[in-house]
């Protein structure tokens, strides 16, 4: 027996919404520079395919984060695992996630980083469950607004596994059944 999965967003739907999402960006900051900041590690593949289709001049940097343990989740604090290479001290920033789920990393998140002084910082994320927020997040890039349901692939994980999937499918993890 083998986790089961169920694709939930093609990889041709994805490019397609990742183009759109690029262009939106290209529009709005023109030749200005913009500061993509990845949250690792499910960031990177959507980080990736939007950096290549964005024609302003880019810079990368990459941020990693994780709960405090299972029992102080709900507190919302959030321990920073790797930090930013780079001061964004009067950037164009723009957070780059793969899902907003809670809100509650995205939340301590972009609290932390507007102390940095950014000249502006938007957040844009592959995936939105806004169904399971608990905490108010703005977002200001939407790739797909999806159900809730427990999603792997394009950088989305189960047990450290799938994130290389070139798509977005639903998982029945083996263990679950
Ligand atoms: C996931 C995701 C977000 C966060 C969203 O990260 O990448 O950072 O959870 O959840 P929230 O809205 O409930 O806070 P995860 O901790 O699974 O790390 P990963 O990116 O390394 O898989």
């Amino acid at each position: 027996m083998a986790d089961k999965l169920r694709v939930m967003i093609t990889e041709e739907e994805i490019d397609k919404r990742v183009k759109e999402i690029a262009d939106e960006i290209n529009a709005e900051y023109g030749d200005q520079e913009v500061h993509l900041i990845c949250v690792l590690r499910g960031g990177s593949f959507f980080m990736c395919e939007l950096a290549k289709r964005i024609t302003c001049p880019v810079t990368l940097d990459f941020i990693a984060c994780s709960s405090y343990g299972n029992d102080t989740k709900s507190s919302g604090v959030v321990r920073i695992v790797k930090d930013l290479s780079d001061s964004i001290v009067d950037k164009n920033v723009i957070v780059i996630e793969d899902v907003v789920d809670t809100g509650r990393t995205l939340n301590y998140l972009l609290d932390m980083l507007w102390d940095r002084k950014p000249k502006t910082m938007k957040l844009c994320a592959l995936l939105d469950k806004p169904s399971r927020r608990v905490v108010e997040v703005k977002t200001d890039y939407i790739g797909f607004t999806i159900p809730d349901e427990f999603v792997v692939g394009y950088g989305l994980d189960y047990a450290q596994r799938y994130r290389n999937l070139p798509y977005i499918a639903v998982i029945e993890p083996e263990a679950a059944k």
